[in-house]
């Protein structure tokens, strides 16, 4: 389904994105079993944050799922930052694995950047080291590999937009490495005219009023509110906060009001539901997309 940012009616179109995601998983495993090579993903947590405990079995689940070799290095809190390196330095090195990831935060003694830094870049599956930013800041898309969430909720905006990005007016909420800023960088690749609003910005929601499509990714519960969106925007929540209820039940919610919102918007992501499933189905993605590159690499070095 398309729709153009101004066909405006009453009932939004909800974007689901455990469908998309299927739909993605399902053709890179339809990949895997076509193609003779078998990817190998490499997933690193460091701690016990339950959070991410959930998020890396998830990723590993995943991969096996896909047909991928999947690879989960579970180390304790107090790993020290040279036995991640030397972790890090073996998996760079070993042919069977063409992606690795390592969830983060990590514990506060370890300097995420150089953990970062020290991963190979053509097997960042996560988009993360200065190389791949590059790559996407300078429009080498064909060489980076980007950031998965991002990723996920562009395949989400072309769902409903097709290829009319240009011209369109995107505001991305958030200004973070893992999500704003790459977020940005995507659409401007898309010939879209990309305002980014974060903490400092006066009258955010005046900003964010002039946007057609709208991305929130800051951590604020609830943040975006009707007024803040113009009608017919399409919003695109990359927001997921657990919120505690005295009852002893949490709920996920994301950072924008979704039940205010969507009588404004022409369509809108849940949460959960939206933009979260795609980060794990753009993961596999990009996995894949290394381990091709990977293979095109050998080929032409014999
Ligand atoms: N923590 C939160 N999101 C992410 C992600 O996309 N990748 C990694 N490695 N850690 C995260």
């Amino acid at each position: 389904m398309k729709i153009a940012p101004s066909s405006f009616t009453n009932q939004p179109y909800l974007i689901d994105g455990k469908a998309s995601a299927s739909q993605v998983i399902a053709s890179v495993t339809a990949a895997v079993r076509a193609e003779r090579q078998r990817p190998g993903l490499a997933v690193i947590l460091v701690g016990d944050d339950p959070a991410s405990t959930v998020y890396v079995r998830n990723k590993s689940r995943r991969a096996e799922e896909c047909g991928f070799l999947s690879r989960q290095y579970t180390l304790s809190a107090e790993t020290r930052g040279s036995e991640l390196l030397e972790l890090i330095g073996r998996l760079n090195g070993d042919p069977e694995i063409h992606g690795i990831l390592v969830q983060l935060p990590l514990p506060r003694h370890i300097d995420a950047c150089r953990i970062i830094k020290a991963i190979d870049p053509s097997k960042d599956v996560d988009g993360f080291h200065y190389v791949n930013v590059g790559h996407l800041a300078t429009g080498a898309l064909h060489e980076a590999l980007v950031p998965c969430t991002p990723l996920g909720a562009l395949h989400l905006i072309q769902e409903v937009l097709g290829d009319k990005l240009c011209g369109l007016h995107a505001v991305v909420i958030g200004r973070s490495n893992i999500v704003g800023k790459p977020m940005a960088n995507l659409l401007l690749q898309h010939d879209c005219t990309v305002t980014i609003v974060h903490s400092r910005t006066l009258s955010p929601e005046a900003v964010c009023r002039q946007a057609d499509i709208v991305i929130a990714a800051v951590g604020v519960p609830g943040l975006v509110k009707a007024d803040w969106v113009k009608p017919g925007a399409v919003v695109i929540d990359v927001g997921i906060n657990r919120i505690d209820h005295p009852g002893d039940y949490s709920r996920l919610v994301g950072d924008v009001d979704f039940d205010e919102v969507k009588t404004v918007a022409s369509a809108i992501t849940p949460v959960p539901g939206g933009v979260g499933p795609m980060t794990i189905a753009m993961l596999m993605q990009n996995t894949l997309n290394a381990a091709r590159r990977s293979r095109i690499q050998q080929a032409s070095a014999v």
